[in-house]
């Protein structure tokens, strides 16, 4: 069983592309590299997906049709929408929702036309593994690969992990303004990112499980572009690997494909 690990940027997945590196392949189709190998007893597919919905679709769709992935993970950072939630914890999706996503009047504001449906569930296993090798990293790991100096910086007291709703748009989100509005309309929603429900879409029409988790490099108001490359430099590359590289030892490599026999 394959699983696919798709990113946004090239930071979000650089020490797993290195990690599997030795016995990987890589096959160019559509513009995009795809990196084909092992991962801690698991047959992945690794692949930057670059930025945005159509980009993060079009990627999906070649995974599940070209490299055969029956389950797909999404990791990247977001900005921060709910208030009580800090730079530096991890949103994990339990839902999404295509916040740009408006055929009104014809459908309701958010449904995807013709689908009949405005948001998607991550996969509960997926999410839950994810959700707990997320916070055993917060606890056991944080302090070891990113520095007292950056915690501090970014004002990272103590991060925790949040599983809820996530609003994916075509728009990198950077004044408050657009935040009032986006809790406004989507009062449930935890993050802003650019990819994760447009992934969920084509998963959910093709049936195949998939989870997507974020860690919040901004806070998506009038300073979230200054803080968002640094972030992504000096803390989110360190997050998406450890986090990934737990939830991977997590799971079994080989799931056994029938129920064990009775003696
Ligand atoms: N990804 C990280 N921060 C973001 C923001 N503020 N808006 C959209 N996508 C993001």
């Amino acid at each position: 069983m394959t699983l696919g690990i798709v990113a946004a940027l090239h930071e979000e997945i650089a020490d797993l592309l290195a990690e599997m590196a030795p016995g990987a392949h890589v096959e160019h189709i559509g513009m995009r590299d795809y990196y084909v190998g092992k991962l801690h007893g698991h047959d992945c597919v690794i692949v930057l997906a670059r930025i945005g919905k159509v980009a993060a679709a079009a990627t999906t769709t070649a995974l599940i049709h070209r490299f055969d992935v029956r389950e797909l993970v999404f990791t990247g950072v977001a900005g921060g929408l709910a208030h009580g939630l800090a730079v530096g914890d991890v949103v994990i999706a339990d839902t999404l929702t295509q916040h740009d996503m408006d055929a009104s009047p014809l459908f309701p504001r958010y449904e995807i036309p013709l689908l009949g449906r405005a948001s998607f569930n991550a996969e509960s296993a997926l999410r839950d593994a994810l959700a707990q090798a997320a916070r055993d990293w917060l606890a056991e790991e944080l302090h070891e690969q990113v520095s007292a100096e950056w915690r501090a910086q970014w004002q990272m007291a103590a991060p925790r992990v949040h599983v809820g709703q996530i609003a994916s748009g075509d728009r990198f989100v950077s004044s408050a303004n657009e935040v009032t509005l986006l809790r406004g309309h989507l009062p449930q929603a935890l993050a802003v990112e650019m990819e994760g429900a447009a992934v969920a879409q084509v998963c959910h029409e093709y049936g195949i499980p998939f989870a997507v988790m974020r860690t919040l490099s901004d806070a998506a108001d009038d300073t979230a572009h200054v803080d968002f490359p640094r972030f992504l430099r000096e803390v989110a590359s360190h997050y998406s690997h450890g986090i990934l590289r737990r939830f991977l030892r997590s799971r079994p490599a080989h799931p056994p494909s029938h129920p064990p026999s009775r003696p």
